[in-house]
């Protein structure tokens, strides 16, 4: 298949990138760069021997839009170009409904003008808001709890009126639980900026000595050891569950969400201990307050993948930890 993928130079979208060739797609790059390097498509070419075409720019640019579509007709989208912090969301809300709500409306318009319907767009656990229950299946109840968040939604919201009125649209809606780790060869994997606001980034960047220590934020959770539980997903699963979201997406009419997570929970503390055992030297933490906003648990219900896509994933938390490392000690400033 001939795919554009929007943000395809950051974090999921070079890993997506490189499966996407391996299965034989052809890829194109839709990215302005506001959160990548075009460091990162260079080495997608070292792992696949192809590099990517990089088409830079910004998806509120309807011209540039219009014309990558004009220039090719594409069978397919994978759409990860957003904004996703959520401090920064609730700082700055305008920045976040502009640059998230307004492109992807700009996208799927120009989609719909040049008669391309196949869509696989990057949405997350957060629309699950703060769940009462887990594992959280697809049908949970859905709500947003800051403006990333209703971001998600609300894009989700537009998906399924989109698809309604058009029977032509074949559309995925992948819930990611939470994105950790790195291809293996270590020269492609997560490079954010500034203090890492997420757990893993945060841990590996302690462990290479830039920062001194994780707070572990509240150990007084309903838990088993009193800290947080999420649902950690190997980055090359997540980007091997677009590659099949993709072989199945001719037989899927219609809207639909599919969660991509491991199904099973870790806590704080499992994680920084398994960080410890594969990197084999004690990881410096304390215990701090709780973070306002976050959830006790939250871990997927992933049969809907298994059964819809044939997808489930492969990789544990040893190779996640084992492969954070490797990507954070091979390349202490990211891509710089
Ligand atoms: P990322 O920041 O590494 O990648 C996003 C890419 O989009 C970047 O390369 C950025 O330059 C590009 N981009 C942003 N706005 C753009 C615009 N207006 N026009 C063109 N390009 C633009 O983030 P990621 O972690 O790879 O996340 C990809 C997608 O998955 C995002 O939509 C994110 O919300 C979603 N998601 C991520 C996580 C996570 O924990 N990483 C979890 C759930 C969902
Ligand atoms: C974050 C996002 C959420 C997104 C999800 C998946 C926030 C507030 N929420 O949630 O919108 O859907 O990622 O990408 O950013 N932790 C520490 N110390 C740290 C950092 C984190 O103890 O320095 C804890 C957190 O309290 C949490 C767990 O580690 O319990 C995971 O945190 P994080 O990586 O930020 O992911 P989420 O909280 O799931």
């Amino acid at each position: 298949m001939k795919i554009l993928v929007t943000g395809g130079a950051g974090y999921i979208g070079s890993h997506t990138c490189v499966e996407a060739i391996k299965a034989g797609h052809e890829v194109v790059v839709f990215d302005n760069l506001s959160n990548s390097s075009p460091e990162s498509l260079n080495r997608v070419e070292k792992i696949t021997g192809v590099r990517p075409r990089l088409i830079e720019a910004d998806l509120l640019d309807r011209a540039a839009v219009k014309a990558a579509f004009d220039e090719q007709k594409y069978d397919a989208v994978i759409h990860f170009a957003g904004l996703k912090a959520v401090g920064e969301s609730v700082a700055k809300p305008w920045m976040y409904y502009n640059n998230n709500l307004v492109s992807s409306l700009v996208l799927f318009d120009e989609m719909r003008a040049h008669g391309v319907f196949d869509l696989v767009f990057s949405s997350s656990a957060t629309v699950y808001g703060d769940p009462d229950k887990v594992p959280l299946a697809e049908d949970a109840p859905l709500s947003a709890l800051n403006p990333y968040g209703r971001t998600k939604l609300w894009i989700e919201d537009m998906l399924r009126d989109i698809s309604a009125a058009d029977p032509r649209w074949h559309i995925i809606l992948l819930r990611y639980f939470n994105p950790v780790g790195a291809h293996e060869s270590g020269l492609i994997g997560e490079d954010p900026g500034g203090i890492p606001n997420n757990l893993m980034p945060y841990i590996t960047q302690v462990a290479v000595g830039k920062l001194k220590e994780l707070t572990v934020f509240g150990n007084d959770y309903p838990t088993r050891d009193g800290t947080c539980i999420r649902d950690y997903i190997h980055v090359c699963d997540l980007a091997e569950g677009h590659i099949s979201a993709l072989n199945a997406i001719d037989k899927m009419p219609g809207c639909i969400p599919i969660n991509l997570g491991t199904g099973d929970g870790f806590t704080v503390l499992e994680l920084v201990h398994a960080f410890e055992k594969a990197t084999g030297k004690p990881l410096p933490h304390k215990i701090g307050p709780r973070r306002p906003g976050d959830s006790p648990a939250s871990y997927a219900d992933a049969s809907r993948a298994e059964k819809l896509l044939g997808w489930k994933t492969k990789r544990g938390v040893n190779e996640i930890c084992r492969d954070a490392w490797n990507w954070q000690s091979k390349n202490p400033n990211g891509y710089k």
